[in-house]
């Protein structure tokens, strides 16, 4: 047995997290809370050898449950006493220093250039880690790029968290869909903006509507990108990649309208912010995000508040429709632990 009472005989994981915000404070509770449940069925050992956030980073054995509560009393990576916390002392240094097995990113989303979480993961990659993403703007700008860094470096590289949260949008589609013409894609991506809408068209304010995802940690840093459709479009750049096996970036997503003024459209049935790939007639797709007005009886005219869905039109499946109900980042974080799980089975 091991110091913490787990069989010597189980496969140790060691992970590196950047960013300790709302989605990974709630793995490090899932690693603290199911760490006996992950090494009955699955045999592993998620230990967790290296952290960042803004103002720090540390490394060392590091109990998650420890680095939880430090966190929530307002400390940081950089004075975790529990790690060797170094204050100032960056992501790009951890990766570059401490050995892992891997990385799981959740710093937040930059769309001019992805960076800094860009550097993170394409150090990690050249070190011989796998990488698991819940930040969407590396793959959404550079899909291409990471993904043929991994595979060149023989390193897995998962992302489900950066699609819906706990939905298996990416999984379903690149699992199951097997040998599909996949003709279009539709989805209530963005949950932030779908409980806005949701709230306006009963008549609340806008303003109360997203300081309520804000306070339930599921906005995006900056909401701006919720409520513009950049978050949808970025959902909608990763599956047209690694789904549909369409290259592209979120720049090729046109148009992109967010939902400001759409509570107007409202009359004649359901307004909900759809992503939509549709196959063209000579082939690639059609990327756009926008306010649109559906039938009560479409599917996603029944994704309400806080629930998103992706509805999958393909040759051979017909119509694969799927939806979660996400109230927090609970989803996002058990997707990034899947993630971690499925690449060491
Ligand atoms: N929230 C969700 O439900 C959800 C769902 C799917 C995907 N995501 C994605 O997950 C990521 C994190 O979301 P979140 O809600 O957890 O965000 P958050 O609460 O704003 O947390 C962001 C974390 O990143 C840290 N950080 C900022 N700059 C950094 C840097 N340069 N190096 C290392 N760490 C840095 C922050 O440090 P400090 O603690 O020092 O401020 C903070 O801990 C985002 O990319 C988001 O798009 C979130």
């Amino acid at each position: 047995m091991s110091a913490l009472g787990l069989n010597s005989s189980l496969a140790p994981v060691d992970l590196i997290l950047v960013g300790l915000g709302n989605v990974q404070q709630r793995l490090l509770y899932l690693l603290d809370t199911r760490r006996a449940l992950l090494a009955e069925r699955y045999g592993l050992d998620l230990r967790v050898v290296g952290v960042a956030d803004s103002r720090g980073a540390a490394a060392g054995e590091i109990d998650p449950g420890e680095l939880l509560r430090h966190k929530q009393a307002g400390g940081g990576a950089g004075d975790f006493a529990g790690g060797g916390g170094q204050p100032g002392a960056s992501a790009l240094d951890l990766v570059r220093q401490v050995r892992a097995d891997v990385l799981v990113e959740a710093s937040p989303v930059n769309l001019s250039d992805g960076e800094p979480a860009l550097g993170f993961v394409l150090a990690a990659i050249a070190r011989g880690m796998s990488v698991v993403l819940a930040n969407k703007a590396p793959l959404a700008l550079r899909f291409q790029d990471v993904h043929d860094a991994a595979q060149r470096a023989g390193v897995g590289l998962a992302f489900s968290a950066t699609v819906c949260g706990g939905l298996p949008v990416v999984n379903v589609g690149m699992r199951d869909l097997v040998a599909a013409r996949i003709e279009r894609v539709e989805g209530v991506f963005n949950s932030t903006s779908n409980y806005i809408l949701s709230e306006m068209a009963r008549g609340a304010p806008y303003a109360a509507a997203l300081a309520e995802a804000q306070q339930r940690g599921i906005a995006e840093t900056n909401p701006r990108l919720d409520v513009e459709g950049w978050d949808s479009a970025n959902k909608l750049t990763i599956v047209a990649n690694a789904v549909l096996r369409f290259a592209c970036s979120v720049r090729d997503v046109k148009p992109v309208i967010g939902i400001e003024g759409a509570e107007r459209q409202g009359a004649e049935g359901v307004v909900r912010l759809l992503g939509i790939a549709q196959r063209r007639a000579g082939g690639g797709y059609d990327l756009s995000v926008q306010p649109t007005l559906l039938p009560h009886d479409h599917k996603l005219a029944q994704v309400n508040g806080w629930q998103m869905g992706v509805l999958y039109t393909s040759d051979l499946f017909e119509q694969v429709f799927i939806a979660i109900d996400e109230r927090g980042p609970t989803g996002t974080a058990a997707a990034m632990l899947r993630d971690v799980v499925n690449l060491r089975r």
